[in-house]
Formats: C-alpha cells, structure tokens, sequence
C-alpha cells in the first residue's frame, strides 16, 4: 500500500473540472470561429459563437468564485514563490521531468497538505491563473460589450489590441493546458494525479 496524504478540499476539484470542461468548450467552439470556414464548420458559426459567449460568462463567473475562494480559504498563498532557492529548486524539477523521471528518479518535492505545489508549478500555475486567464477574462468581455473597448490605439481601431490580446492569451493557455496533461501522467502511475485531482488524495 503506498502512503497517501490528503491534499485538495473538494471546492477545489470542482472548481478545477468545471474550469477544465469550460476551456475545453472555449477551445473547440474558439477554434471554430477564429478559423471559420462557411463550406467547413468544425461547429456552425452561429452555434459557436453563442456557446462560446455563454461558456465565457461562465468561465468569468466561476473565476470571480476561484478568486473569492482562494482569498477566503488562504489557499492563495500555495502559488506564491517561496523565496531561499526558488531558481534551485525550479532547476531541479526541470532536470526531474527531462532527465531523472526516465530513471526511475524520485520526485524532488513531493506534495505535501502545506506545500501542494513544486516551485515550477508555483511560477507556471500563478502566471496562468492570476495573469493569463485575468487578461483572457477581460478582453473577453470587451469583445462582448464592445462599447467598453478604447476607441482608437496607436492609430488602430481599439479593437484590434483586445482582440490580439484575447487570441494570444488563448493561445497560451491551450498550449499550458497541453503540457499540464502530459505532466499529469507524471505521477507514481500514469493515472495518480488525474485520480487525485477526483479523490483529493496524493499517492506517494
Ligand atoms: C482536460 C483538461 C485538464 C486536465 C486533464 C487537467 C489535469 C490536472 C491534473 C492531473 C492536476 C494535478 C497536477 C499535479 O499536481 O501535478 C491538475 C492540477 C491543476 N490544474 Fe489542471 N487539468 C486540465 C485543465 C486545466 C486548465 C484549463 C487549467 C487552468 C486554466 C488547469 C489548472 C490547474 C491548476 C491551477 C491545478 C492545481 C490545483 C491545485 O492543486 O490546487 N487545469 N490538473
């Protein structure tokens, strides 16, 4: 029997598969309506683009709950940087998942109920969810309440930032959401970390 220690409230899981399920929807119907083809719709166009508005009033309603529950619950302090190694510490996990995990290594900083996250998810996790998604979140909302959008910027319609915006932060999170799933099969079996993020129990 491996040790197992219990590290995810519920509130958490349900947050992270609804926040998944919902990125997922936006990707697809996203996807559809950047590269809208009227002879080829992954998704017809009107479909999409009204599940994409509803599953982004979504995703900025369940953020505003991720962002009160963190601050509330003081969970907001696992994706500070910890200073005294920090670099050292990210250094050693990056040589973990491209070197030692293929030897059998073990995990540099296995998770525990007051640390849940290595230094490199503590950087990674904090720049998508307080950075990337904020910024995904806004220009989203401009987009659907354009009004709110600047008129002009730097000669151009102020449009057109928001919307590069809103394209390259989606960019980068699809690509993190990628990694993110490759990393899960990291675990002490392909299905521990996908398992614990349902159960809430880390099996060492
Ligand atoms: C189908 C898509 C996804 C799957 C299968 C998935 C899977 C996982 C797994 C296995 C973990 C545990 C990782 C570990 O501790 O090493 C995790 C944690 C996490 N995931 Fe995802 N994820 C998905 C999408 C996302 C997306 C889209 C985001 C953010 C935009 C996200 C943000 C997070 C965060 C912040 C954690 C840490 C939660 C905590 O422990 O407090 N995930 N995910």
């Amino acid at each position: 029997m491996s040790d197992r220690v219990f590290i995810l409230p519920l509130w958490i899981r349900l947050w992270h598969w609804t926040n998944a399920a919902l990125i997922l929807l936006l990707t697809i119907t996203g996807a559809s309506l950047h590269f809208a083809d009227p002879k080829l719709p992954l998704v017809p166009f009107e479909l999409s683009a009204r599940i994409h508005d509803i599953a982004g009033l979504a995703l900025a309603a369940l953020y505003l709950v991720f962002v009160v529950a963190n601050v509330v619950t003081g969970n907001w302090w696992q994706y500070v940087p910890k200073p005294g190694g920090f670099v050292e510490r990210c250094k050693n996990q990056i040589v973990f998942y491209c070197w030692g995990i293929f030897r059998g290594a073990p995990h540099p900083y296995p998770p525990t109920a007051e640390a849940n996250f290595n230094s490199l998810q503590q950087i990674i996790y904090w720049i998508v969810m307080y950075l990337l998604m904020p910024i995904l979140i806004v220009t989203g909302l401009i987009f659907l309440w354009p009004d709110f959008a600047p008129k002009r910027v730097m000669g151009m319609d102020g449009l057109v930032p928001v919307a590069l915006l809103h394209y390259l932060t989606a960019v980068l999170i699809v690509s993190f959401m990628i990694a993110h799933i490759y990393l899960g099969t990291t675990g002490t079996k392909v299905s521990s970390l996908f398992k614990m993020m349902i159960t809430g129990w880390h099996e060492h």
